[in-house]
């Protein structure tokens, strides 16, 4: 196998890890309401409820990540970004300080996948910044594509793989795999969005624009 067949399959393990997570979390949710409901049989509603919508969730997990992985356009609707960012943050923790410009932006996106991006500049923000919490802003500015920046306050990104950033593979973190901004952009390049890398200084600013 070559390089590029290499780096393929190297970005649909990663996919591949990101449906296990998911669905795992779907599951446990599936599995304690399925033993709630059948606990308590006359009052089951709101647990039948929660299976549903778990179990929809995963189905959106799998059909949207299987698709990223074909290559196929990935299905999209209109969401608030306050929505998504409560998302990826919710998967970051307590790992960075979050300031937010981005009253009423509504994007064409798909929810799971679009949180996915932003949870992946959290995290790298965080590691790239420990042992210090960064303040991570991101801005939003609506035209006829929104244009969303996020900026951190940590030590920027190694001038040695700025050129590369984006390719599966390039990582300057110890325990780095370097594929989480090559399936950022690949997940929006599917949204038929544009992800960059500005000069900033101090910290990283990463510019995303989509359809809005
Ligand atoms: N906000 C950031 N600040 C500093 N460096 C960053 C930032 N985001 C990404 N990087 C650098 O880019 C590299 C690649 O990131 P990524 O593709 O997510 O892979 P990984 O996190 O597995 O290394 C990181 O190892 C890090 O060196
Ligand atoms: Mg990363």
């Amino acid at each position: 196998m070559d390089d590029r067949g290499l780096t393929e399959l190297a970005a649909l393990g990663e996919i591949a890890g990101e449906i296990v997570h998911e669905l795992r979390n779907a599951l446990l949710v599936i599995s304690a309401s399925t033993y709630l409901a059948q606990k308590n049989p006359v009052d089951c509603a709101p647990h039948l409820q929660k299976i549903e919508r778990h179990t929809r969730t995963a189905q959106g997990v799998v059909d949207g990540m299987l698709a990223l992985a074909r290559g196929d356009a990935v299905t999209t609707e209109r969401t608030s970004l306050a929505d998504i960012l409560s998302a990826a943050r919710a998967a970051v923790g307590g790992q960075a300080n979050f300031v937010d410009e981005i009253d009423g932006c509504i994007v064409q996106a798909n929810p799971t996948l679009l949180s996915r991006v932003f949870r992946c500049l959290f995290e790298n923000a965080a590691q790239a910044t420990a042992p210090r919490v960064p303040t991570i802003r991101t801005r939003a500015e609506l035209g006829e594509r929104a244009v969303i920046t996020i900026s951190d306050d940590g030590p920027g990104v190694p001038a040695s793989i700025r050129d590369r950033l984006f390719e599966p593979l390039v990582t300057a973190r110890v325990g780095g795999t370097g594929l989480g901004l090559a399936l950022a952009r690949r997940i929006v390049i599917a949204h038929h969005g544009t992800i960059e890398l500005l000069e900033s200084h101090p910290g990283a600013t990463f510019r995303i624009t989509l359809p809005s």
